[in-house]
């Protein structure tokens, strides 16, 4: 693992294009290992493209990005997920008809080569076994295993998406949006779960609720139209000109840039 003071991420010059528009254009940014770091933008600024492309689900059209001094740009989801680069997705992505522990299983046996085997046997190591002890417990779901999971709260399937990211041991977890949709009650409950995370994990945090991002983080990227227009700490954050205008929907603070030159910006 990286020395804590090292980055443990580095992207350069990150662009991912869909056709004429580009998503994410030109973006660099370096996030020291620990770090916990909020991504906030309007709608359509980029943020899951952002997490996308480091996931490896959308690889990059140009640009590099450096995980723990490997470059991970051309690699496959399933070879950074290796590395140790996990995340949640903006929309709960669960199998709602199984148990807790049978998603959590799923989960831990995502990186080994019995996943690949119609007949491999699906009792888990007991690595795999601890790892999922200790990822309900973090997630607060211990005694929640046999649960059917459509059976659950919203606020709790939450909660295992997160148990499942981290059933993997990642050293970057990428949260987009973890608490949309949830109560103010659940939001709370949630963020307390976020903020008792192993403090070696490097976290991201995609979030559009700011009061709930910054009382998380050390560092916020402000996004817009794909680009970066502000980072800096919370305290400052709070207080920036550009920032509050991007957050009072005001369209078009920065310019989008596509091979058309002509992107709607949506407000929040
Ligand atoms: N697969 C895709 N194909 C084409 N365009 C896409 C694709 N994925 C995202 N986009 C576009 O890229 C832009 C950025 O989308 P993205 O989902 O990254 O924004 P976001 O900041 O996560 O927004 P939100 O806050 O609404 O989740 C949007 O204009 C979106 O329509
Ligand atoms: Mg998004």
């Amino acid at each position: 693992m990286a020395p804590v003071s090292e980055p443990i991420l580095t992207l350069t010059d990150v662009t991912v294009q869909f056709g004429a528009l580009k998503a994410v254009n030109s973006v660099s940014m370096s996030l020291k290992a620990g770090e916990r770091r909020a991504v906030l933008g309007p709608n359509g600024a980029g943020k899951t493209t952002l997490f996308n492309a480091i996931n490896g689900s959308v690889p990059p059209t140009s640009g590099r990005i450096l995980f723990d001094c490997v470059d991970m740009t051309k690699m496959s989801p399933q070879a950074r997920a290796y590395l140790g680069v996990a995340r949640t997705f903006q929309i709960t992505n669960l199998f709602g008809q199984m148990s807790v522990i049978e998603n959590m299983r799923l989960a831990a046996r995502g990186l080994s080569a019995s996943k690949f085997s119609l007949f491999g046997s699906d009792k888990l190591t007991s690595e795999q076994d601890g790892r999922v002890h200790d990822s309900l417990a973090a997630s607060r779901l211990t005694g929640r295993e046999d649960v059917i999971v459509k059976e659950m709260s919203y606020g709790e399937q939450r909660q295992l998406e997160v148990a499942m990211a981290l059933a993997g041991t990642p050293r970057l977890l990428l949260l987009d949006e973890p608490a949309a949709g949830l109560s103010p009650a659940e939001r709370s409950f949630l963020a307390d779960i976020i903020r008792n995370l192993p403090r070696d994990l490097t976290v991201v945090l995609i979030e559009h609720d700011m009061d709930l991002a910054l009382a998380l983080v050390d560092y916020v990227t402000v996004m817009q139209n794909g680009r970066i227009i502000v980072e800096d700490d919370p305290t400052s954050i709070r207080t920036n000109a550009l920032v509050q205008e991007v957050y009072l929907g005001k369209p078009h603070v920065v310019a989008a840039e596509t091979l058309e030159g002509d992107t709607d910006a949506r407000g929040l």
